[in-house]
C-alpha cells in the first residue's frame, strides 16, 4: 500500500551510500517537475537547477568544502540549487523549500538524497564554496549557490524515525512555554 505523506516523512533519512544505477529519465523528469512547482515568495522564482550526472562533474562538486561533501563523488545525480539574490529578498527560503520537496519526491521515487550546504561555507581560506561550486557548472557572478543534493538509489535502508525522538517540548500550545 502507498505510504502516507507522513509515512514518507518519518522514513526519510539522509542517504551517503548509493549503488551504481543511473537514475532513469522519467524519474529525472518529476524530479524536475518537483522543483519547478515549489512555492516561492511573491512567486519570484529566483532559483535556478543545475542537474548533473557527469562523473567528474561530480567528482569536483564532491571537493566543494572540506568536511561534509566526500560522499557526493558516490552519488549518481547531484543537483546545484542556486539562485539570483536581486531576484528575491529571500531566495534561501525559495531555495529551502525547493530542496526539501526535491528530497521528498526522491524518497517517493524510493531514492535516497542528502543535502549538502554550500552557502555560508568556504571550499579553502581564498575561496567561498558558492564560487568554487559555479566555476565548475559555469554559473554566472550574480548567482549564489544554497545547496547541493545528492541523490541515488539507496545503498541501504535506514531505520524510520521513531516517535521517541520527536522534541515535544518544542511545541507549544497557544503560548510559549519555558
Ligand atoms: C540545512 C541542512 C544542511 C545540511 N548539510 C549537510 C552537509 O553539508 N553534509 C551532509 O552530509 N549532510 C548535511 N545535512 C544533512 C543532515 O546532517 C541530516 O539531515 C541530519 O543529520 C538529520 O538526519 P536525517 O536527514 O537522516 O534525518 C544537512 C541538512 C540540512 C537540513
Amino acid at each position: 500500500m502507498k505510504k502516507s505523506m507522513l509515512e514518507q516523512i518519518q522514513n526519510r533519512r539522509s542517504c551517503r551510500k548509493f549503488t551504481s544505477q543511473p537514475i532513469g529519465m522519467d524519474f529525472k523528469e518529476q524530479l524536475i517537475k518537483a522543483v519547478l512547482w515549489s512555492p516561492t515568495s511573491k512567486n519570484n522564482r529566483p532559483w535556478e537547477f543545475v542537474f548533473i550526472e557527469n562523473k567528474e562533474s561530480i567528482e569536483q562538486l564532491s571537493k566543494c568544502k572540506p568536511h561534509g561533501a566526500a560522499f557526493l563523488a558516490g552519488a549518481p545525480l547531484a543537483v546545484v540549487i542556486l539562485a539570483d539574490p536581486a531576484k528575491s529578498d529571500v531566495w534561501v527560503e525559495d531555495c529551502s523549500i525547493a530542496a526539501i520537496l526535491l528530497q521528498m519526491v526522491a524518497e517517493d521515487l524510493g531514492l535516497g538524497s542528502t543535502w549538502i550546504q554550500v552557502r555560508l561555507r568556504e571550499h579553502d581560506e581564498k575561496l567561498s564554496a558558492s564560487d568554487y561550486v559555479k566555476g565548475i557548472i559555469k554559473a554566472s557572478g550574480n548567482l549564489e549557490v544554497a545547496s547541493i543534493i545528492a541523490i541515488g538509489y539507496k545503498e541501504r535502508e535506514r531505520e524510520p524515525y521513531t516517535d521517541d525522538v520527536l522534541l515535544k517540548e518544542r511545541v507549544h500550545l497557544e503560548a510559549f512555554q519555558e
